[in-house]
């Protein structure tokens, strides 16, 4: 497969850290009942890893929202495609996010959940970009800063592909040249 020209964050990495910011949760949840927010699809695989380094308590939901279409580019809009099943009200809520690009998605799902009576509502994101720092994200959990690229695997897509690979990678430009 030469559809990616660098591997950014290996599995080892991606292991690695999670086992650390699981640490920090555990004990900063301590006691309280946790509510893991998952936004489909790219959350899929670090909301798995995550939650198995939770104690077996632990609560997961789902939202769908959209924010991209197929292309490379974040368009602001956003939509929700699937609410979730959970009342929230009490609650500690954290989101786990992918990869937090211009954050436009983040800021408005942070204020989107508070509206709606949670306890606390915190933010775990496995990857950051630099352009994040653009809107006023408050991320409690960072797993890698990482440079202004594209990027696919680990959950992230391109066009629906590349979501299973164990790591992240820049995707080759040549892939969605003519875009
Ligand atoms: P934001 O609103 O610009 O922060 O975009 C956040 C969402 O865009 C993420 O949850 C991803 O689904 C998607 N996204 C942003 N950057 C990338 C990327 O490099 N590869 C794949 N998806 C991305
Ligand atoms: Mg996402």
């Amino acid at each position: 497969m030469n559809d990616f020209t660098k591997i950014i964050v290996s599995e080892n990495d991606i292991g690695r850290k999670l086992d650390e910011i699981a640490v920090r949760i555990r004990e900063d949840y301590e006691g309280k009942d946790l509510l893991l927010i998952g936004v489909l699809k790219g959350a899929v695989m670090v909301m798995a890893d995550l939650a198995r380094r939770m104690p077996p308590t632990v609560q997961m939901d789902w939202m769908a929202i959209s924010s991209y279409g197929s292309g490379t580019k974040s368009s602001g809009v956003v939509r929700i495609l699937k609410d979730l099943d959970a009342d929230l009200t009490g609650k500690h809520v954290l989101i786990v996010e992918d990869i937090i690009d211009s954050g436009l998605t983040l800021s408005w799902l942070l204020g989107n959940l508070r509206s709606r009576g949670a306890e606390s509502v915190e933010i775990a994101a496995l990857l950051r970009k630099p352009d994040a720092v653009q809107v006023e994200v408050p991320v409690k959990y960072i797993g890698f800063d990482i440079p202004n690229e594209f990027v696919v695997g680990y959950g992230l897509d391109y066009a629906e592909k590349y979501r299973t690979l164990p790591f992240v990678a820049i995707l080759d430009p040549k892939v969605y040249a003519g875009e």
